[in-house]
């Protein structure tokens, strides 16, 4: 456990900006995600959905709304390091492997993900060319705070 909080890394005055989502049911939190500027490309910190809420279309919603965070902060790229039980979900939001991160303390090594930003939707917000299922229609009913 030690070891973990030691890879936490912990932003003071120092911090970029950046962008979190969180969504809530009966106010209490089921899901959230964090999207942090680095240069021409935003990274997805975080893509998190409680058990309970998997599989309802929160997550999708969040990656969408990632997406749109990343293009405000003026990306052209947001890229992550996906979990292995994750990497089928983010196929189906059109991402792509991009490259393999190095391995770790515990030689660990994960995909590195990411969508391009680049098209706009029907009503002209900017969104990525990802497929439907990232779309308006696959959209949660959920609350921000975003
Ligand atoms: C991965 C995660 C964010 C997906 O969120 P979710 O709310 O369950 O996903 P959605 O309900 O929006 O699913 C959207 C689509 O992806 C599919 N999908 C979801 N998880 C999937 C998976 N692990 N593998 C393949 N497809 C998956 C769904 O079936 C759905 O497909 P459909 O459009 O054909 O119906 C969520 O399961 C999670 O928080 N997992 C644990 C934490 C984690 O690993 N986060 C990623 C860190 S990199």
């Amino acid at each position: 456990m030690r070891a973990w909080v030691n890879t936490l890394r912990l932003f003071g005055n120092a911090a970029p900006r950046a962008e979190i989502h969180v969504a809530e049911r009966a106010a209490q939190p089921i899901a959230w995600m964090r999207v942090i500027p680095h240069g021409a490309f935003c990274v997805l910190e975080d893509l998190w959905v409680q058990p309970a809420w998997q599989g309802a279309g929160v997550g999708s919603t969040l990656f969408w709304l990632a997406q749109r965070s990343a293009h405000h902060l003026g990306a052209q790229r947001l890229e992550w390091e996906a979990e292995p039980n994750a990497i089928g979900f983010y196929k189906r939001m059109g991402a792509r492997h991009i490259r393999d991160t190095p391995p770790n303390e515990w030689d660990r090594v994960l995909q590195v993900m990411a969508v391009d930003l680049v098209k706009e939707d029907a009503q002209g917000a900017p969104i990525a060319p990802v497929n439907d299922a990232s779309g308006p229609s696959r959209r949660a009913a959920v609350a921000d705070d975003g």
